[in-house]
């Protein structure tokens, strides 16, 4: 911007503070002349009004795709994709830990299902360092890349593939160079690319390994950034039911839920990750951007004007406990510690804190 610019707009604030903004608003709807200078501030107010606008026909278009996806879609049961005698899932990657193990407003987590390895999503790496959080945290607890058979990418943003400037190269990475993971393979829900890892695009539900699926790539528009398509982990537990494994949960419960009541007549026996519920998300120090409270505006599946509310976590809240479940544990990288608390009181003993090093053991 140049200086010139910079001293319009000085001028401006100085004759028209805000306040003058109302003047012409109404000077506007009552078709009174505007002077020359009203009339580039006119101009100014219209420029984010009019982004809105644009935004918002692109919102309402993607929900309406969205929609009709998720109501044309008939999925086949999985029933038959085996169990699980031993189960273990370690965050490896979230924004609470234990000890000195590093913390990110992130997810990774690593699964250990019988002999099938998995990398559930590889973190927010937000510096770009190398060895990043993630690979430091997997030194410090005795994982390698030997360990995991498979990697799932839960969904294309930063803080789950390992760093913003992998998203638009739309691929994944564990630290802020690329390693070589050839033995493995990928399973993402769009189309991504690796320079070893050989890549599966999941569309529709999938069995991964005896006893593990992906629930299936799902559709949802998200009002300031392009639509998302999200996939979670159904993990058939032996004795137990299922364990659906969430990134960030952009699918909202309702759908996560009855994809998997429609894919396994097996019941739900308890959940692990993210829901996306940043309640208040302000005062405290909870997932907060440079302090702000801007998680419950976006991010979410409504237009900012329709801010996350306690009422969405309470239905979210009904929703899961309609199925009884055994196990529940928030992500605290994309809910608020007031969300956290309000399912601990919820679910009492079947809730477990998730942290990144606290291992989560079913058998
Ligand atoms: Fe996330
Ligand atoms: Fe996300």
């Amino acid at each position: 911007m140049s200086s010139i610019r910079l001293e319009e707009i000085k001028k401006l604030l100085r004759e028209y503070p805000l306040k003058k903004d109302r003047v012409i608003i109404s000077k506007i709807i009552e078709g009174d002349k505007l002077s020359e200078m009203e009339l580039t501030r006119a101009f100014q107010l219209s420029l984010p009004l009019f982004t809105l606008m644009v935004l918002n026909k692109r919102f309402e278009r993607n929900k309406q795709l969205a929609e009709n996806e998720w109501s044309s879609t008939k999925v086949k049961k999985l029933d038959n994709m085996g169990t699980i005698k031993n189960l273990e899932i370690l965050p490896l990657i979230d924004y609470h830990g234990e000890g000195d193990l590093s913390t990110e407003k992130g997810v990774s987590y690593y699964i250990k299902a019988d002999n099938t390895g998995i990398l559930f999503d590889t973190g927010l790496n937000d510096e770009e360092k190398h060895p990043s959080p993630l690979m430091k945290n997997m030194k410090s607890l005795g994982i390698t890349l030997e360990d995991f058979d498979y990697v799932v990418i839960s969904h294309l943003h930063g803080d789950h593939v390992g760093g913003s400037k992998w998203v638009s190269k739309k691929t994944f990475s564990l630290s802020g160079t690329q390693a070589n993971i050839s033995h493995v393979k990928a399973f993402t829900p769009v189309s991504m690319n690796h320079p070893t890892a050989k890549i599966h695009h999941v569309k529709e539900p999938i069995v991964i390994a005896n006893g593990i699926a992906s629930i299936g790539s799902i559709r949802n528009p998200l009002f300031f950034f392009e639509e998302v398509f999200e996939q979670s982990l159904a993990i058939n537990v032996e004795g137990k039911g299922i364990l659906i494994i969430v990134g960030c949960g952009h699918q909202g419960i309702q759908k996560i839920i009855d994809r998997v009541e429609a894919l396994f007549d097996t019941p739900i026996y308890g959940i692990i990750g993210g829901l996306h519920l940043p309640i208040p998300e302000f005062p405290g120090d909870d997932i907060t951007w440079s302090g702000l409270p801007i998680f419950k505006f976006i991010v979410t599946r409504r237009p900012p004007w329709e801010p996350w509310h306690k009422s969405d976590r309470d239905y979210t809240l009904d929703y899961l406990k309609a199925r009884n479940p055994k196990l529940v544990a928030l992500s605290p990288h994309d809910s608020s510690m007031e969300s956290i608390n309000a399912f601990k009181d919820t679910f009492k003993e079947a809730y477990i804190d998730l942290k990144v090093g606290k291992s989560i053991k079913i058998s």
